[in-house]
C-alpha cells in the first residue's frame, strides 16, 4: 500500500516589537538566522510579525513612536534579505483574530502564573510598574501565545529572553487541547546556538545594546556614522600605550570580532594575520594598537552593511510598495488566523451560527 501519511507542515512565526530601528545586535541575534531559515527551503510557511499591539502594552501613551517604527522595521526586514515571496511580513494589530484568541486563552492562565514569568518580572522592574501594572502589559504573554498558535507555528526563532513566553504558550496549548479538543500545535523555540550572538554588547561595553543606552549600531546607519561609532568604541581601559598588554575580556571590539570576523577577512583587510587568534595573541602580548583593530572591524562591518544599506535605499524609494507588501502579508496572515479561530470556536462549541448547535443544546423544562 502506498504511504499516504502527510508530513506535518513546518511553520515559522516570529516577530519584533516596533519601538525603533533594528541594530546589529538584532542582526546577529535573530535576523541573520531568519534569512537562513527562509532560504533553507525547509519550511512550508514563514510568518514575520511586526508586533505593534504588544509594543503598545508598555508604550500605550506613545502610539506615535510605534507608528513611526513600523516602516523602519519593515525596511530593516527587507534590507537584510527577508523576501516577501517566501516570508509573510505582517502587522499584528491589523489581525483582529489574534485579539479574539487572546481573550479565550486568558481563561486558561492564572494571574499567579503570569506573575511568575521571569521575563515579565524583569520588565516590570525595568519599567517601575511594580505599584501599578497595566492589565494589558501583564497579559502580553497570553497575546504572544495567540500570535504563535494562530499560525499553528511549529518553530519560533527568538532570543533567549523569549523562552518563558514559549513555555507559557506550550502550557496554554496543552490546556486548551485537554479542556476542549486537539486543535492547537505546541511550538518549539529556536534560540541562537552561538553564545556571542545571544547578546551583543553595546559600543560602550555595556552588556546590552539598546536604544535607551545610545550604544547601538543600526542597520540603517550610514558609513560615516558607523565608522565614528566604531572608532570611539570601548576597548580596554588598561591598554594605554600601544606596547601595553591588552585585555580581551569585556573588550567590545574583540567581542564584535568574535561575532562577525571570518578567516577570509584577514586576507581581504589585514593580511599580516591569518586568523583571529593570531590577532588576539598579539593584542594580549602588547604592541598592537586599538586603532588598527577598530579599522579592521570597521572594514568587516562595512562589507556586511553595504549591501543591506543599498537594498534599504532601493525600498526607500518606493515606500508605497513596502506598505503594499505589509498589506498583502497581513491579508494572507489573517486568512490563516481566521482558520485557526474557526477550529478554536468549533473545539469550544461556540460556533453558534454554523450549525444547529444552539437548538441541539436547547433543553425544554
Ligand atoms: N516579544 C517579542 C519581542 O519582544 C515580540 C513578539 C511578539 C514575538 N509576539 C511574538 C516573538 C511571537 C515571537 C513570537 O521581541
Amino acid at each position: 500500500m502506498e504511504n499516504t501519511t502527510k508530513k506535518d507542515p513546518k511553520i515559522i512565526l516570529t516577530g519584533d516589537r516596533p519601538t525603533g530601528r533594528l541594530h546589529i545586535g538584532h542582526y546577529v541575534g535573530s535576523l541573520r538566522r531568519r534569512v537562513e531559515l527562509q532560504n533553507s527551503g525547509e519550511f512550508d510557511k514563514i510568518f514575520i510579525m511586526i508586533a505593534d499591539a504588544q509594543a503598545l502594552t508598555d508604550n500605550f501613551d506613545n502610539p506615535e513612536k510605534i507608528r513611526k517604527s513600523i516602516l523602519q522595521v519593515a525596511l530593516d526586514y527587507l534590507s537584510v534579505g527577508l523576501d516577501p515571496e517566501k516570508a509573510n511580513l505582517f502587522i499584528q494589530s491589523m489581525i483582529p483574530e489574534l485579539t479574539e484568541l487572546t481573550f479565550y486563552y486568558m481563561n486558561l492562565v492564572t494571574v499567579a502564573r503570569l506573575q511568575r514569568n521571569p521575563t515579565v518580572k524583569s520588565e516590570i522592574q525595568m519599567r517601575n510598574f511594580e505599584a501599578s501594572i497595566p492589565v494589558g502589559f501583564m497579559c502580553y504573554p497570553i497575546s504572544q501565545a495567540a500570535d504563535i498558535t494562530a499560525f499553528k507555528a511549529t518553530t519560533v526563532p527568538v532570543g533567549e529572553d523569549q523562552l518563558p513566553m514559549i513555555e507559557q504558550t506550550r502550557e496554554i496549548v496543552r490546556k486548551f487541547n485537554t479542556v476542549y479538543d486537539e486543535v492547537l500545535v505546541e511550538p518549539e523555540a529556536l534560540i541562537p546556538d552561538n553564545e556571542i550572538c545571544k547578546r551583543l554588547p553595546g559600543t560602550d561595553g555595556n552588556a546590552k545594546m539598546s536604544k535607551s543606552l545610545g550604544n547601538c549600531i543600526y542597520l540603517s546607519d550610514d558609513e560615516k556614522t558607523v565608522k565614528q561609532k566604531i572608532m570611539s568604541m570601548f576597548t580596554d581601559p588598561l591598554h594605554i600605550q600601544v606596547s601595553d598588554p591588552g585585555h580581551l575580556e569585556g573588550n567590545a571590539v574583540f567581542t564584535y570580532l568574535d561575532a562577525f570576523c571570518k578567516d577570509e577577512h584577514f586576507a581581504a583587510f589585514l593580511p599580516e594575520y591569518s586568523c583571529l587568534q593570531e590577532l588576539k595573541d598579539h593584542y594580549t602580548r602588547g604592541g598592537l594598537g586599538d586603532v588598527k583593530v577598530k579599522r579592521f572591524l570597521n572594514a568587516i562591518m562595512e562589507e556586511m552593511l553595504k549591501p543591506i544599506r543599498a537594498k534599504r535605499a532601493d525600498y526607500e524609494k518606493n515606500l508605497d510598495a513596502v506598505v503594499d507588501i505589509l498589506k498583502k502579508g497581513t491579508e494572507k496572515a489573517e486568512a490563516e488566523a481566521a482558520k485557526t479561530l474557526d477550529d478554536v470556536r468549533k473545539a469550544m462549541k461556540i460556533n453558534y451560527f454554523d450549525t444547529s448547535i444552539l437548538i441541539d443544546s436547547y433543553e425544554k423544562n
